[in-house]
């Protein structure tokens, strides 16, 4: 570690986000070593008026389930716990941001007395409606200002706006008070371990290279399932809908590292670079391309209005304007109260021509990465019936990371990410830029559905969706393979 100290701010520190999420993985961090307890600080602000132990009490079950805790990992925790300071005040005055800033101060002049850096975190667990005005706070009362060196940098969390408009609108309100070096823009998806491994996969295997393009493949589909439905978020669910939550951020961000071209190098700019050159690329979407969804009972939460058309279930077919892709589509899929929680990248490949076995009705090849639950990939591929008779069957080559990672902890994507914030590493960040091109991907749709121009149809909780999706699925050429 740089010597010095780090203040790691929460800022929503009583909400949901932040005790589910970000306390957690800074938990995680520190059991492994990574926020040494002669350096770090965290501190926890909100509105709520509690005390520092209040707030240690209410983290204390999101850390551990007592029940199953040895006395010297309920030592760990309350060690951790202690590295937490809290301190309470408004989104939009100074005097809160005043006292933060003495807090860190302090921590700052026991640790860096003779010399170290001054490394400042801030992390936005917050409704974005109070971002531009604590984004203010925190440049007007507690940027670094050491001579010794040091930084200072904000964690932003979706959403980032609405639409492009407002989305732009809230990136040119930070990027007047931070630099873009300084602002990492969460999306919890680029910290999964499958999504991480999609560049390894495509440009460090020879068998994927050749294969990778529209002569190749046929279609891909990148899906995303949960088994539950909107379970007391409906409020907020309800003002963004299935494609501002999942689908412009989430599936985007792996439908990039699915289709980019190869970077130049591995560093976060020239990554960021494709990804941003292949959002460009895709053609806007059309009407007869997307079909949406509202689960039946989605309007039986309170917080939801008795007419609500928004989606919560949609698939859209993006289609990529460049050599690699003309004539793919890539089928984007996302659903709440679905019959299984899976999210999935399939790449099904073309029809093997001149086949002499006829065996093209059993099924075509196709590569599957399975994002979660239960990290996987296999690639169905077509053999010989084992046995006397010549016939074929669909079988797979399957590389589950359960059984060849036995006893390997996969990290929680927040963790990663949250230690790559400290490292300065921005890859695995959404850049300005790409923001912009995947709200212009979306925006026309979404505007039109705003209007009530696109209906959603009702579908079954625990359904596969809408029957129409499955329509839109085979005319975009899928071919329903066996097995698996
Ligand atoms: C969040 C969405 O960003 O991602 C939620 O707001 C969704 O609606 C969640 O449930 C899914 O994340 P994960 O990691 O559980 O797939």
């Amino acid at each position: 570690s740089e010597n010095g100290s780090l203040s790691i701010v929460v800022l929503g520190a009583s909400g949901d986000l932040a005790k589910k999420k970000t306390f957690p993985a800074l938990f995680h961090l520190y059991r492994q070593g990574f926020l040494p307890p002669d350096e770090v600080r965290i501190f926890g602000y909100a509105r709520t008026k509690i005390s520092d132990d209040e707030l240690r009490n209410r983290l204390h079950g999101y850390l551990i389930k007592d029940k199953d805790a040895s006395p010297e990992q309920l030592d760990v925790v309350s060690k951790f716990l202690h590295l937490i300071k809290y301190v309470s005040g408004s989104y939009d005055s100074e005097d809160g941001f005043r006292l933060l800033d003495k807090e860190i101060s302090e921590h700052e002049s026991l640790k860096n007395s003779a010399e170290g850096s001054s490394r400042r975190l801030f992390y936005f667990a917050l409704p974005p409606s109070v971002y531009p005005s604590v984004s203010k706070m925190i440049k007007a009362c507690c940027v670094n200002k050491s001579d010794l060196g040091g930084w200072t940098r904000i964690v932003v969390e979706k959403p980032f706006g609405k639409d492009l408009k407002s989305a732009e609108q809230l990136s040119t309100q930070i990027g007047e008070l931070f630099d873009e070096p300084q602002i990492y823009r969460i999306d919890h998806y680029l910290g999964k371990e499958l999504v991480q491994n999609m560049l390894v996969l495509r440009f460090a295997n020879r068998l994927f290279l050749p294969l990778w393009n529209r002569d190749n493949i046929a279609n891909v589909q990148i899906v995303f399932r949960e088994d539950f439905g909107t379970d007391g978020r409906g409020g907020y669910f309800d003002q963004y809908g299935i494609i501002r939550d999942i689908i412009q951020n989430h599936l985007l961000q792996v439908f990039c590292l699915v289709a980019m071209e190869k970077p130049v190098s591995l560093k976060p700019e020239h990554i960021r670079d494709e990804k941003v050159k292949v959002l460009q690329s895709v053609l806007p979407i059309k009407d007869d391309e997307v079909v949406l969804g509202q689960y039946e009972g989605y309007r039986d939460d309170p917080t939801v209005p008795d007419n609500s058309n928004t989606p919560t279930f949609a698939s859209v077919i993006l289609r990529v304007h460049n050599e690699r892709w003309e004539g793919v589509p890539f089928i984007i899929k996302a659903g709440k109260a679905l019959g299984s929680r899976k999210a999935d990248i399939r790449v099904q490949f073309k029809d093997v021509p001149g086949d002499i076995f006829k065996c093209q009705k059993q099924g075509r090849n196709e590569f599957v990465i399975r994002l979660q639950p239960q990290e996987a990939m296999y690639m169905k591929l077509t053999v010989k019936q084992p046995g006397l008779e010549m016939s074929t069957v669909q079988s797979e080559l399957d590389l589950s990371y359960i059984q060849r990672y036995q006893g390997v902890t996969i990290p929680e994507a927040y963790e990663r990410l949250i230690l790559d914030t400290i490292r300065g590493d921005q890859q695995h960040f959404v850049r300005r830029d790409e923001l912009k091109a995947s709200w212009e991907i979306f925006t026309p749709l979404l505007h039109r559905i705003d209007k009530g121009e696109f209906k959603s149809v009702p579908y079954k909780p625990g359904s596969r969706g809408p029957a129409e999706a499955d329509e839109l699925l085979e005319k975009a050429g899928y071919v329903q393979t066996h097995g698996y």
